[in-house]
């Protein structure tokens, strides 16, 4: 990864503060574009650039993605295939129910709802809801569920119009979306007039400090426009008129956190707060010589898994991929990895089956496609480690042997 020091590229997204960049992945596909082998021709692609504000310490892209190329009524990508994320939401629901939504008539909003599988619990409690995500077909899904949802992007205006129509929300809930929304200035303005006055605007999203200390590199693609640590969320809710009050560690995606954002005063802001702040200025969360690191480790990893991959070719051994995961766009296509390595994947998204891998052309294929089983497989999915070995334990106790590459490369 070759970087001049302190280029300065671009003004911050959010506070119009100096970016510097600090990580470059060069072009890159959509990364959810997965496409039939007949509209190759069609593939568009982008620079992935990630830099980092020194003023205000966000770490976001510079250079957007249209939303309505990444986010379409065939967006493939549909949360409740994972079990450990289903038991997730519908917990995070029951504490929504018995803590925020108390009255009869709450009313909650979730962004990016995707195919319901928090908003669908949240129905079977006969409770007030909204779901907004552009994205049609996850839409139709979480409607067969009892899921109320509109189908658009949620920004300033959207918030306008279901307030007009719904009156204010008590919990705007939203998991692994708004940290995809390069506009999020709109969407937090869009928060303060949708919210009621003792309500929460509740974020879920992956960690920096997490995708940092783990090689986690492959959070990196166009979907994921910002990079939250608490600082940076903290700087973005005062400046939209509210307050960060509290910020839980959760284990998902390789590490994430649950932010809780009010109304400055309306609740005691968490020791949590602070706590993590002053961890993240000790990991240097927002020092460029922490990226320098990291893209260092990046590049060790790609040598290291072509390295490996090519020797199991020459070995005559037969490598498999699975989960053709949104993040393997970037393992794929920076470390130039295609089918002459793996020759395809396996994975249980019936919309990404027949079609290929954006950028890397790596076929899709169900799980079924797993047997007879390869001698071994590089799991992409590597957040879903622990549910895919399960269910696939047959493939180890054959003698196949799983390849993970984070936090570096290594046989399991
Ligand atoms: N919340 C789910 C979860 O955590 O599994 C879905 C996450 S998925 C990665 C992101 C979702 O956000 C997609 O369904 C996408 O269509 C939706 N999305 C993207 N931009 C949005 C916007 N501006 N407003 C609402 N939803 C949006
Ligand atoms: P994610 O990492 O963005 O959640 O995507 C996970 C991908 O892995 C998704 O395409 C579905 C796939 N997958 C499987 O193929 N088998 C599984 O058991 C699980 C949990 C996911
Ligand atoms: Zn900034």
């Amino acid at each position: 990864m070759n970087l001049q020091d302190g280029q300065q590229i671009s003004a911050c997204r959010l506070c119009g503060g100096h970016v510097r960049q600090v990580l470059d992945f060069g072009r890159q596909p959509v990364s959810n574009a997965f496409i039939r082998p007949e509209d190759l021709e069609r593939e568009t692609y982008f620079e992935l650039t990630v830099g980092l504000c020194e003023n205000c310490s966000m770490v976001q892209q510079l250079n957007e993605v249209a939303r309505d190329r990444m986010f379409h009524h065939d967006y493939p990508y549909r949360s409740s295939l994972s079990s450990l994320m289903s038991k997730h939401f519908a917990q995070v629901a029951q504490q929504l129910v018995e803590t925020e939504l108390l009255d009869s008539d709450s009313f909650v909003v979730e962004i990016g709802s995707n195919d319901g599988i928090l908003l669908s619990a949240v129905s079977e409690e006969g409770i007030r809801h909204l779901g907004v995500d552009p994205s049609r077909g996850a839409a139709n899904v979480a409607a067969e569920r009892g899921v109320r949802v509109m189908v658009d992007f949620f920004e300033e205006n959207t918030a306008r119009r279901i307030r007009a129509e719904h009156g204010p929300a008590d919990v705007i809930f939203s998991a692994n979306t708004t940290s995809h929304i390069a506009y999020l200035d709109s969407v937090l303005r869009g928060v303060e007039l949708l919210l009621a006055p003792g309500g929460v605007f509740v974020v879920e999203d992956r960690y920096l400090a997490d995708i940092i200390a783990n090689n986690y590199f492959d959070q990196i693609y166009d979907e994921h426009f910002y990079l939250f640590s608490v600082r940076s969320v903290a700087a973005l809710a005062a400046r939209s008129g509210l307050e960060l009050v509290d910020a839980e560690r959760l284990p998902v995606h390789g590490g994430s956190i649950r932010y809780t954002i009010a109304r400055p005063g309306t609740r005691p802001v968490r020791n949590a707060v602070p706590e993590l702040i002053e961890e993240e200025r000790a990991a240097g969360l927002a020092d460029a010589a922490t990226f320098r690191g990291f893209a260092t480790n990046i590049d060790r990893v790609g040598n290291d898994l072509v390295t490996l991959l090519r020797e199991l070719r020459a070995e005559g051994k037969s490598v498999l991929g699975y989960g053709a995961t949104s993040k393997s766009a970037t393992v794929t296509n920076y470390f130039d990895i295609g089918p002459e390595l793996v020759p395809y994947v396996c994975d249980t998204t019936p919309e990404k089956h027949g079609r290929v891998s954006p950028g890397s052309h790596i076929p899709v294929r169900p799980a079924e496609a797993f047997q007879p089983y390869p001698d071994y497989a590089l799991l992409f999915a590597w957040n879903h480690a622990e549910e895919i070995m399960a269910k696939e334990r047959g493939f180890r106790e054959s003698g196949g042997r799983w390849i993970l590459y984070v936090p570096d490369v290594h046989i399991a």
